[in-house]
């Protein structure tokens, strides 16, 4: 223990690697074995496939990592169109829009200006939901020291059904009215987190929002998607996929997310071009890392977050867009891919 928390302080914690992770999760002593099957993300330098299977590892949660233009959103949408063949719903959480992921979709929802339920919240106790949805609204608006009020507020407005209850209180205190107004921009009398789930979404913004109606409208999204899923119960097979991006806005919740190793039937993949933004115990928690080509001073970052050779960084330093290391918890080596997306996924 005094060795591993060493190598944490220093920011450098071999992370994913198996000399590392069995201290973490006992589940992580056997390697992974090697995929036959899953979402093909592309073939070794011996040309052998490389699959992705989230659900057989022990997290079903990964991160996605490369600098701006590395393929991130393209290997995200080539995942998706290769879950979706299987079977698999997707849903894509995207504060910036991009047409690129709205045309994959049937079924679109701009946050904001098309409404959901945010009142209706299977598997989450009406105390536990309000707790946690202070937290993130504290964290939001950094409104700290108003989270208990916040909690209570949200409470009475679970048992009314309504957001009326905060309404009250719009003229006595500035923050409440700014809450109040972004709440009521989310919520409506419109489709339930079960009606939500069901389909694939890509879910985005109009362009004029300000960051905190986006984080607080993607945070309640989460959380609510983490309560049905819940209330339905540990499932057999992976049914639905969540693309994350700028993920890192919301490193805290991702935080508590990974640490639940019980498969509820759905996975989320982080993408971020930040690896410092997340808190390190994210890499160790991940199921599977992705990382994509950079520059010098990205892959030096990932240098000190994972431990990989210098062959290793070869393979995404300065390369061509269309490599990755793929690190699967458990392995001792991350594997270098060369990545074979699918046509329809490029822009
Ligand atoms: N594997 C690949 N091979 C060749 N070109 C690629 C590959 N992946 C992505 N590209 C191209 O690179 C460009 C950037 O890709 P993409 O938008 O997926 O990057 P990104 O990492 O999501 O960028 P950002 O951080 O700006 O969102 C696109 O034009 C895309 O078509
Ligand atoms: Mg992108």
């Amino acid at each position: 223990m005094q060795s591993l928390r060493h190598l944490l302080e220093k920011r450098y914690v071999m992370v994913l690697a198996g000399d590392v992770i069995p201290v973490l999760s006992p589940l992580a002593v056997v390697p992974p074995r090697e995929e036959g099957q899953g979402i093909l993300l592309g073939v070794d330098d011996k040309g052998r496939n490389i699959y992705l299977n989230p659900y057989s590892l022990p997290n079903v949660h990964g991160v996605i990592l490369g600098t701006s233009g590395s393929g991130k959103s393209t290997l995200s949408r080539h995942i998706i169109l290769e879950a979706r063949e299987k079977g698999v719903k997707a849903w894509v959480i995207d504060p910036h829009g991009e047409e690129a992921y709205k045309r994959l979709f049937d079924n679109s929802i701009k946050m904001t200006v098309d409404k959901i339920n945010i009142l209706s919240i299977p598997g989450w106790s009406h105390e536990e939901y309000a707790s946690e949805l202070s937290r993130y609204i504290e964290l939001i608006y950094a409104y700290y020291g108003s989270r208990n009020v916040i909690r209570k507020l949200i409470l009475r407005c679970l048992k009314e059904g309504s957001l009326s209850p905060m309404e009250k209180f719009v003229d006595e205190d500035p923050d409440i009215s700014r809450l109040y107004d972004d709440l009521i921009r989310i919520h409506g009398d419109a489709p339930t987190i079960a009606e939500l789930s069901d389909r694939d979404i890509y879910f985005y913004f109009p362009t004029m929002v300000s960051q905190e109606i986006g984080r607080l409208s993607i945070q309640v999204l989460l959380l609510l998607l983490q309560g049905y899923r819940r209330s339905q119960g540990v499932k057999k097979r992976l049914e639905q996929i969540i693309i994350l991006e700028e993920a890192h806005l919301f490193s805290k919740y991702l935080l508590s997310l990974y640490k639940e190793i019980r498969k509820w039937g759905y996975s989320l993949i982080a993408i971020s071009q930040l690896p410092r933004e997340f808190d390190i115990r994210l890499y160790q928690l991940a199921g599977f890392v992705l990382v994509l080509s950079g520059s010098e001073s990205y892959i030096r970052d990932i240098a000190a977050l994972f431990s990989i050779t210098n062959d290793e960084k070869d393979h995404v330093l300065f390369a061509s867009r269309g490599t990755a290391l793929f690190f699967r918890q458990g392995d001792p080596r991350p594997r270098k891919v060369f990545l074979r997306i699918r046509e329809e996924a490029f822009s």
